[in-house]
């Protein structure tokens, strides 16, 4: 029989403003089920856009743990086919130590692209945030790019590249999870297209919010402001302008955008290869 007061359902993880941005955007009229370690944050998220007439119901969750992310999905197969999922949560390299980044913004987002696309609804979509921190590092081998696309998650973490003799500082650890976010996009989209469905990623510069505001008061807050500075867009991105990329990738207009990252940094990556932020030699 068919479920009357059935939704279709977003699964939303990391209530900051990027997230809240995108879940605005794209779930009006879904069941949203958004997640948060700190459920504060989950739950004043939820108050503000019930409020404006979403439905939103907020939950405790940490992207580092597989049990915790299969008990949002199960939340939200209450409710109704997973038919969106936005991962907008992460910490930066100023929030945690090395670990932590490679736990929650490496092997967390691996199991919930892998475990999201397990369930997602035949024309489901999803897009997570990488950062453009994954386009600064010099290339990696073919075989180091194909073993961050394709090596079981639990195995992740193990891998020789990913060890702490071979991570410099926070940075390093958070550029390295950002380009694996982009190749497990790739090598997720592949398994996601096979259930009708699309993953795609958007790799963000500096975008004012909470966590852009930690790395302005962090060791390099100086480096993030010259970088905003001299770019060719000469200021940092809002939230909203993340959300107006999400709306094409997540809505019919990107049908045939798949395993994708749309790189949006008002320049910043452009001029630091090519232009005034290159690092001096
Ligand atoms: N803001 C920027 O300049 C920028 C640039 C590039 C990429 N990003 C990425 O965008 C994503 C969203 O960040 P934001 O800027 O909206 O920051 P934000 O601080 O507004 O939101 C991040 C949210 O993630 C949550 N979170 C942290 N660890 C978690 C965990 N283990 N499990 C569940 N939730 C957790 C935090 O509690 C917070 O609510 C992050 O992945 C970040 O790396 C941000």
């Amino acid at each position: 029989m068919k479920n009357e007061t059935a939704k279709n359902v977003m699964l939303w993880a990391g209530a900051g403003q990027i997230g809240m941005a995108i879940a605005r955007r794209m779930g009006y009229g879904m069941k949203i089920i958004v997640g948060d370690r700190n459920l504060d944050n989950a739950k004043s998220v939820a108050k503000i856009m019930n409020d404006a007439g979403f439905d939103v119901f907020p939950m405790e969750m940490d992207l580092s743990s597989r049990e915790s992310i299969l008990a949002m999905i199960a939340e939200g197969q209450k409710y109704g086919a997973i038919k969106m999922l936005v991962n907008a949560a992460g910490v930066s390299p100023s929030q945690a130590p090395v670990e932590t980044i490679l736990k929650v913004d490496l092997y967390g987002t691996a199991v919930l692209l892998e475990e999201a696309g397990k369930v997602i609804a035949d024309g489901g979509v999803g897009v997570t945030i990488s950062s453009q921190s994954g386009f600064r590092m010099p290339a990696l081998t073919a075989e180091q790019d194909e073993q961050l696309a394709c090596t079981p998650t639990e195995e992740l973490l193990a891998l020789p590249i990913l060890q702490k003799e071979n991570i410099r500082d926070t940075l390093h650890a958070y550029q390295l999870a950002k380009r694996c976010n982009e190749k497990r996009v790739m090598a997720q989209s592949v398994e996601w297209g096979r259930k009708g469905a699309r993953l795609n990623a958007i790799a963000p510069g500096i975008v004012v919010t909470p966590l852009a505001i930690d790395e302005f008061n962090g060791p390099r807050g100086d480096f993030y402001k010259n970088m905003f500075a001299k770019c060719p867009a000469g200021r940092p991105g809002t939230a909203d302008e993340i959300a107006n990329a999400a709306e094409l990738l997540m809505s019919d207009k990107g049908a045939f955008i798949t395993g994708s990252t749309l790189l949006i940094d008002g320049g910043a990556t452009a001029s630091y290869y090519y232009g005034e932020l290159k690092p001096e030699e």
